[in-house]
């Protein structure tokens, strides 16, 4: 089937299946292996991407749910070469360690904020817990998000 979809600011149309995983279609399709796979089960939120201002698990999304839609990775969080708010605190604090599931979280911390400029501790936790990360960098996370908040 024929979907058009807006990818981090760009009008994509692809032919394609519509069960197609949205995740496979920003890997394979688009190139853009920001976003990963983890569990392909909508259990771990390694995949997590915005879909129309909300987090979606790309793995059990399929495309045709995002026909007509708009969908921002971690390649179109920031403004142009800048980058957002929450990737330099990620950097500041050193977040990542082997990385593989930081976009996932950035994409959900990112939700967070516009949707709640101003969370409490215990609102950072909540918001961040559906996002799994096997090195345990949860404190880290939650001091990077709340350093943007501050
Ligand atoms: Fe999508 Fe785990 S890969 S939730």
């Amino acid at each position: 089937m024929a979907v058009s979809l807006t990818v981090n600011g760009d009008e994509r149309s692809l032919n394609i299946e519509g069960d197609t995983p949205l995740l496979w279609v920003l890997r394979d399709e688009l190139g853009l292996k920001g976003t990963k796979f983890g569990c392909g089960a909508g259990l771990c939120g390694a995949c997590t991407v915005h879909l129309n201002g909300q987090p979606v698990r790309s793995c059990s999304t399929p495309v045709e749910m995002a026909a007509g839609g708009d969908v921002v990775t971690i390649e179109g969080l920031g403004e142009g070469r800048r980058l957002h708010a929450l990737q330099e605190a990620w950097i500041e604090h050193g977040v990542p360690q082997c990385g593989y599931c930081q976009s996932g979280q950035i994409m959900s911390a990112a939700h967070l904020l516009a949707s709640n400029p101003a969370p409490s501790r215990e609102e950072i936790v909540a918001a961040m817990t559906g996002n799994l990360c096997r090195c345990g960098t949860y404190s880290r996370i939650i001091s990077a998000v709340e350093s943007v908040v501050a």
